[in-house]
């Protein structure tokens, strides 16, 4: 029996991803920097320490979830050490012990700051990151390439929208429900020739930012939409709200982390 490497393993979406495998019987590997606020084993790890990465990778690893690492605008340093240097020893340490298949968080924000106007977004839009956390992503996406295209790793890179409840109508425009990504996980998983993709982790929900065109060909279809979350799914943008200026809300109205 193999096992999947689940990074993040103690965040918000890893542990829905914890309960989700383990409920479906699948063997994985959780780790995290921090212990899970559920108890649950999890091995410590800093994905910037490329030894420490390396022990994960057991010889029965055949697959990485890699959702570990800052998931905001950070300081440049930190974003570099866990989202830069972390997501590259993921992806080498995978290489080197013959893993054959990484899925991986991206985000929305790679396209943070296209204006609102321009939106919907679709996949093939150009990259427009809003914050270095966005540009960290890029590195992330721009490793996922290569490693398919050199060396054959399978690789789906998930352009997540918004996880979180949503508070506004626009994030009710980029809701992502849990069990919508759970099942796009599973699939990509499990189908047998995945390739290389993209695609954006968002449900079906009304007046959508984001959407999946052209389609990335893994036949996933979210079954959630805003509208059974929120009152607010499909009201106006309040056009005086900074936040709805960009695509990238909050974070394209940020300055430099470091200033
Ligand atoms: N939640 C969302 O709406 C959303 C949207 C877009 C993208 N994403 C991406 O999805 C992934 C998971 O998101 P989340 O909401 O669960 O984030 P989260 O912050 O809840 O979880 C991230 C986990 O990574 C761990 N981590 C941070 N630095 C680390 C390091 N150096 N070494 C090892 N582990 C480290 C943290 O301890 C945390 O448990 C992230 O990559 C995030 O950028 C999330």
């Amino acid at each position: 029996m193999t096992r999947v490497l689940l990074t993040g393993a103690s965040g918000r979406l890893g542990t829905s991803l914890r309960h989700r495998f383990a409920a479906a019987g699948r063997a994985f590997l959780a780790t995290d920097i921090a212990p899970a606020a559920d108890g649950a084993a999890v091995a410590l790890a800093d994905l910037a320490d490329p030894d420490a990465v390396a022990r994960l990778f057991a010889p029965d690893i055949s697959a990485v979830v890699h959702f570990g690492g800052l998931s905001t605008e950070a300081r440049w340093d930190d974003i570099l050490q866990a989202n830069i240097i972390g997501t590259y020893n993921i992806f080498e340490c995978a290489r080197r012990a013959g893993v054959r298949r990484i899925i991986h968080a991206s985000s929305y924000h790679v396209h943070g700051m296209y204006p609102m106007a321009d939106t919907p977004i679709g996949l093939g839009a150009d990259l427009r990151p809003d914050s270095l956390y966005a540009v960290s992503k890029i590195f992330g996406e721009g490793l996922s390439r290569l490693y398919h295209a050199k060396f054959g790793i399978d690789c789906l890179a998930i352009r997540i929208c918004s996880a979180g409840t949503p508070g506004t109508s626009r994030e009710a425009r980029i809701w992502c429900n849990h069990d919508d990504l759970g099942r796009l996980v599973e699939r990509a998983l499990d189908m047998p020739d995945l390739g290389h993709c993209t695609v954006f982790g968002i449900s079906a929900n009304e007046d959508a930012l984001c959407v999946n065109t052209p389609d990335a060909g893994l036949g996933w279809v979210p079954q959630h939409g805003s509208a059974e979350v929120t009152p607010l799914a499909g009201a106006p943008l309040d056009p005086d709200d900074p936040r709805n200026r960009h695509l990238g809300g909050i974070f394209a109205t940020w300055g430099h982390p470091d200033d």
